[in-house]
């Protein structure tokens, strides 16, 4: 298991590019898959992707983790703010994961400000557009 990474995409980030492209870019979520696989590979990592728009179904990704990633970076999306199922979840499994956010959650409405995944995270990058994920997987493999 080496430089296995699972990158995580929660609720309605399936809608990239076509929804609220003035906050979260106009960039697809398919496009941001492309752009980060490449530099995983020039890199030497692997990236597993995943979305689901269902709280249990991130959950069992957690779980099947276990043994297979050495690092898991997540856009938890709204459920950072509700789910204390997916913080456990990041707890159990243990692996050094990593919250990332398009947008800066600091600035918008008060609702996003406080997200209960992140304090399961070694760290959260927020607000720097689809390189977020860049960003943390460059955290992760060097
Ligand atoms: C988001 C920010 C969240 O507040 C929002 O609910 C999302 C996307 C982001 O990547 O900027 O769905 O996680």
């Amino acid at each position: 298991m080496s430089n296995k990474i699972l990158v995580i995409n929660g609720p309605n980030l399936n809608l990239l590019g076509e929804r609220e492209p003035e906050i979260y870019g106009k960039m697809t979520l398919k496009e941001i898959e492309k752009k980060v696989k490449d530099f995983a590979h020039q890199k030497g990592a692997e990236i597993e992707w995943f979305q689901s728009n269902f709280e249990g179904e991130i959950i069992e990704k957690l779980h099947q983790a276990k043994g297979i990633f050495n690092g898991i970076i997540i856009n938890p999306a709204a459920l950072s703010y509700t789910s204390y199922s997916i913080f456990d979840a990041l707890k159990a499994v243990n692996i050094p994961c990593i919250e990332v956010h398009l947008s800066n959650i600091f600035s918008r409405e008060d609702f996003r400000k406080k997200t209960v995944t992140a304090s399961a995270c070694l760290g959260i990058i927020s607000g720097l557009g689809w390189k977020v994920y860049l960003y943390a997987l460059m955290y992760l493999i060097t």
